[in-house]
């Protein structure tokens, strides 16, 4: 059963390459699938959903661009439905607090007969390191429509880890894991945390919702993704999701891990170094 993959859609995301490279450390086959890998799979594709699931006996499923997006709710019905067909027998996927499109999606597979675990998280810490807010903490100034709204940062290393003991240990099956990190922060407290560590200014500034998303019109940013954006500003990120909550301590019996190791284990990485330290490195 070792030998017959686990499919993991979202191969160099945040997530999915964590979980990949935990499984392949433990021994297990995997079938890691985005856009750009051979058999390929794009959810704005359903032709290419077959060939990828096809032998797999299970699955981490991550839905690009995020499951708040209005038709992220019909394809996870259609990729359960072709997954049963196809054979896969369990499915785990990651979903956010608080959407409502993600929460119809968490849905849709709990009723759809497959095995199911849902991995239900807060914002995660690395989208300062990995995704749309690197590029400010490297220029020195984060902007963003978000004044004092706090959110406990989930690492994206829990979240790998409760995916995989998901993944991996049978007696897990049909449950809801919820995470969250440890300390809610807001953005300025996050940005101060990281340019304390760095030893280098990063401000933080906020501005209006439609200032940011005209912005992002201007530098030509796709239309998706100002909606996405919007959303989770307006919506998503109106104070529902501030709780901590313990689930990463109900799953793994241990901690979950805080920013501040989060941000050291970042500058460890050298994302977030400056021009003149990668040019000298
Ligand atoms: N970020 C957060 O704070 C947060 C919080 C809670 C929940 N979530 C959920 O996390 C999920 C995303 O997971 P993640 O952050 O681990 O992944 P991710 O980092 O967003 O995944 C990025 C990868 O997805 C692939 N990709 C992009 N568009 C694709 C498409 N149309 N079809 C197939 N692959 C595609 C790309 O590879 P290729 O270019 O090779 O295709 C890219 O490398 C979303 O559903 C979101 O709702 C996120």
């Amino acid at each position: 059963m070792k030998n017959s993959p686990i499919l993991i859609i979202g191969k160099n995301g945040k997530t999915g390459a964590r979980v990949n490279q935990r499984l392949q450390t433990l021994g297990y086959a995997t079938r890691p699938v985005s856009r750009s890998t051979s058999p390929s799979f794009n959810w704005d594709n359903p032709a290419t959903w077959q060939s990828a699931i096809k032998g797999a006996r299970s699955a981490y499923v991550t839905y690009q661009p995020d499951l708040a997006v209005p038709h992220a709710e019909a394809a996870i019905k259609e990729f359960v439905r072709v997954a049963g067909e196809n054979g896969l027998k369990h499915i785990v996927l990651l979903s956010g607090r608080g959407e409502e499109g993600a929460q119809r999606a968490e849905q849709v597979l709990q009723n759809s007969g497959i095995s199911w675990n849902i991995v239900r998280c807060s914002w995660f810490s690395q989208n300062f390191s990995e995704s749309f807010m690197l590029e400010g903490i490297l220029a020195g100034e984060l902007v963003l429509p978000a004044a004092d709204t706090v959110e406990p940062f989930v690492d994206a290393d829990d979240i790998a880890d409760v995916a995989v003991a998901a993944l991996t240990e049978p007696g897990r099956r049909n449950r809801l894991y919820e995470l969250t990190g440890p300390r809610a922060l807001n953005f300025a407290q996050c940005i101060k945390e990281i340019s304390e560590a760095l030893g280098r200014p990063v401000k933080y500034t906020t501005v209006t919702v439609d200032e940011y998303i005209n912005a992002l019109r201007e530098q030509g940013q796709p239309e998706n993704l100002q909606w996405l954006l919007r959303e989770l500003f307006t919506v998503v990120f109106d104070g529902r999701n501030s709780n901590v909550i313990s689930g990463v301590e109900e799953a793994l019996g241990r901690r979950p891990t805080d920013f501040k190791t989060y941000v050291q284990k970042t500058i460890e990485s050298g994302v977030w170094a400056d021009q003149m330290q990668k040019t000298s490195a």
